[in-house]
């Protein structure tokens, strides 16, 4: 575990390897603890960068809302105090995907590739915005833990959930770590995001796609759609997975990611 200053708060974050470096940008309410089987499962081929998020994890929390592009200037931020000056590959899960795609907004040139996994382009219905609302408010009362319970059985696929309580375990403990603070800005921030659809169909880099056939939180058809606007997208599925597919899958998921990394 290191730690960086960016901008007013503290950052925390691992990383191992040497070469390309990925960068990987976890959701809400997760952490960098999301991505433990690609910190130690793709250090042999890339430099693997994994940040906590403000109020995530191990990270200080700032006020919110945290909208997406000052998630993605932290990270750009991160990359440049960690002096990564060549194009990184930029993999974004669920909210992390929303920041990657508003890191492409805005430094198009750093990037080399993208990855989106379980993620959507759309921005918030008016439904959607009036969750978010709910599940703050529940977050400012009661703490995270009352949002967490509600979201666990549904961020994993059924399956998972069903057959493997160390890694449901794992996962509460993850988001537990999320602060009521870091939760409340995610959520207000996410509300306000911008539409996504028009950046997807500028994209030009090699972008990868990823998706849990079992996702219950982004169904798969957005996948399908994100491989439809952009160019040179190549789509994967992955049987077996909801939304947390790296970790219920990570040797399909570390697969994946391997190839197109030999590809780029
Ligand atoms: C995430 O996993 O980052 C969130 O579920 C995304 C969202 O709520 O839109």
């Amino acid at each position: 575990m290191q730690t960086t200053t960016v901008h007013n708060f503290t950052m925390t974050y691992d990383e191992q390897g040497q070469g390309q470096p990925i960068l990987f940008i976890h959701g809400y309410p997760l952490s960098r603890m999301l991505w433990e089987p690609q910190l130690t499962g793709l250090a042999d081929i890339a430099r693997v960068l994994v940040p906590d998020l403000p109020g995530h994890g191990e990270s200080q929390a700032i006020p919110g809302p945290y909208w997406m592009e000052d998630l993605a200037d932290d990270v750009k931020v991160f990359l440049d105090n960690l002096g990564v000056s060549e194009p990184v590959v930029i993999c974004g899960l669920s909210m992390g995907g929303y920041v990657a795609m508003a890191f492409y907004r805005m430094h198009a040139a750093r990037m080399r590739a993208l990855i989106l996994a379980a993620t959507r382009p759309g921005a918030d219905s008016e439904e959607a915005r009036a969750n978010r609302d709910k599940a703050a408010e529940q977050a400012r009362r009661e703490g995270v833990i009352t949002v967490v319970e509600a979201m666990l059985p549904k961020i994993l696929a059924p399956e998972t959930y069903q057959q493997q309580p160390e890694l449901v375990d794992y996962v509460r403990r993850m988001m537990l770590s999320t602060s009521t603070e870091g939760a409340v800005g995610d959520l207000m921030g996410m509300k306000e995001r911008p539409d996504s659809t028009d950046t997807l169909k500028e994209i030009l880099l090699p972008t990868l796609i990823l998706h849990g056939e079992d996702d219950q939180i982004i169904p798969p058809k957005e996948a399908e759609g994100m491989h439809r606007l952009i160019v040179n997208s190549r789509l994967e599925l992955i049987p077996g997975a909801g939304h947390l597919l790296n970790l219920e899958q990570p040797d399909k998921f570390n697969n994946a990611v391997r190839s197109f990394l030999e590809q780029v």
